[in-house]
């Protein structure tokens, strides 16, 4: 059996958690909005069409905001084809996905949903085919109570209180070649200055994120940032960062790895917002978006026999199993190692189109990604602690990675310490020991744990409970408990625990 020792101090504070830091993505792409969200006729549908069985997972899944239209999508789209009178709302081709998008689904239905499901809205500006005027007449039309065409129109449209949206994005991954009016970073930076401060004129309490590269593999990685930022540093709130990883190789232990190179990532790119920070001798702090993340691959193949212009097909359907869970959670563990500059981030996407949650026209069900997702934005609230971990490590293509993922949060309200953690070895238990003295009192409350055999075992409609979380006591050969001030606990191979302690 491995064995590692976590040290913390409830001293030694990372931040407290955004809860945003939970948020999720829903996209024009696939059956995300048509026969996931929204499909009227269908049998749980209300009377808005929105499917009330999607509606129970998002509420169980614990998502405090969902970013929308895209993603790609938003670089073609104009967001007024989408609201008024349904018969009058046109077909458009959508060029991002090659299909055709009916807009039946538009910002105030998204508006109206996001309330129902308890979240609330992050929207996104197309800076692809338009640009400032787009820009600061989306956020009249959301924003702005009384006073101007726009406000006016949302009134015509049946909406007499605005939306109040807070935060937007400025565009998507506008370095991306493949984005539909892709720009170079100067060109982007100085629009996502003027559009910004033209939104902000109109209302000047949004939160605005600027476009990061769409991953850390793209060639102008980090001068993009720069560049970017220093154009629009007064204007942005955010800068985003975006990735997905495979497993294509079929190397779990690689796979599992990337959790090092996330955490690369995010350690760059704060740099990089710091260094133009010192440049510009400003006191303003420019935080994280990691307004897309997850496990993509899957569908990589079956997405290219798509038939052009079809309607809401079923793309990006990844069918996820046990070992993208393990990886979905140590990437969360790695967010809130980060809590201190990453205020906001997305699982993209949320239904049917890369998604925890799935649908079929008779039921949803919960992917394997689901339950990592749901544990941990249950538990993982109050506030990170710096988790240093003495833990073996193996080597891989992203340098050495530790077997564990694994941090600590502690809710002085709630008087609990939450340890989320992850032991990657595919073979080996793992034995880990934290010493709580400072947490007098605190015993095991409770130990949850998620691990399956099967690395490649999944959860479908006809079987959705593969890969589900069960109480530790049941897990063979997993154990936690607390004596003496100190915490001990068996992790068996290839398995996620929540292991929560608190006052006896
Ligand atoms: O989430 C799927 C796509 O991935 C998004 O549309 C895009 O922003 C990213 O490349």
């Amino acid at each position: 059996m491995k064995k590692a020792r976590l040290y913390i101090d409830k001293h030694m504070i990372v931040s407290r958690v955004d809860k945003r830091i939970y948020g999720s993505f829903i996209e024009h792409l696939g059956r995300a909005v048509y026969e996931g969200i929204y499909q009227p006729g269908q049998k749980t549908a209300d009377e808005q069409g929105f499917r009330r069985d999607v509606m129970d997972l998002v509420r169980e899944l614990g998502v405090p905001v969902v970013r929308y239209p895209g993603g790609n999508f938003v670089s073609g789209y104009n967001w007024q084809d989408g609201v008024g009178p349904r018969e009058r709302r046109p077909e458009k081709l959508e060029l991002a996905w090659q299909v055709v998008e009916t807009n039946q689904f538009g910002l105030n239905e998204f508006a109206d949903w996001c309330k129902k499901a308890d979240t609330s809205v992050m929207m996104a500006v197309n800076l692809g085919t338009r640009g400032v005027d787009e820009a600061r007449s989306i956020v009249e039309y959301c924003n702005v109570k009384d006073g101007g065409y726009y406000s006016s129109l949302r009134k015509r449209h049946g909406y007499e209180d605005p939306h109040n949206v807070k935060l937007w994005c400025l565009g998507n991954e506008m370095d991306g070649p493949w984005q539909i009016g892709h720009k170079t970073a100067e060109e982007y930076g100085r629009l996502a200055s003027e559009a910004g401060r033209a939104m902000k004129w109109v209302d000047p309490d949004i939160e605005l994120v600027a476009c990061g590269s769409a991953s850390l593999d793209m060639p102008t990685f980090g001068a993009w940032e720069d560049t970017v930022l220093s154009e629009c540093y007064d204007e942005a709130d955010y800068l985003s960062l975006h990735t997905y990883y495979g497993n294509r190789d079929n190397n779990t232990p690689d796979f599992l790895a990337n959790t090092v190179a996330m955490d690369q990532f995010i350690s760059s790119v704060v740099s990089i917002c710091d260094a133009v920070k010192a440049k510009k001798r400003k006191t303003k702090t420019i935080n994280l978006s990691f307004d897309e993340w997850n496990v993509w691959y899957h569908s990589n193949e079956q997405d290219k026999k798509i038939p052009r212009w079809s309607k809401a097909p079923h793309q990006l359907e990844d069918i996820y199993n046990f070992e993208d869970a393990l990886l979905v959670a140590g990437m969360m563990i790695t967010l809130l190692r980060h809590a201190d500059r990453v205020k906001i981030a997305c699982l993209a996407q949320l239904v049917n189109v890369i998604a925890p949650i799935m649908t079929s026209d008779s039921g949803a069900w919960r992917q394997t990604i689901f339950y990592p997702f749901q544990l941990i934005s249950r538990y993982g609230r109050g506030t990170v602690l710096h988790t240093v971990a003495e833990v073996p490590v193996y080597e891989s293509s992203h340098g050495d990675a530790p077997y564990l993922d694994s941090v600590c949060l502690m809710d002085e309200e709630q008087e609990t310490l939450t340890i989320f953690a992850v032991n990657k070895d595919l073979e080996e238990s793992m034995e880990i020991s934290l010493d709580v003295r400072q947490f007098e009192g605190y015993q095991v409350k409770e130990h949850i744990v998620l691990r399956h055999d099967d690395l490649k075992a999944v959860n479908t409609e006809a079987d959705p409970d593969q890969v589900v979380p069960r109480a530790g006591s049941v897990v063979a050969g997993a154990s936690a408990k607390a004596d003496g001030g100190v915490l001990t606990a068996v992790l068996p191979d290839k398995s996620f625990h929540v292991i929560r302690l608190g006052k006896a």
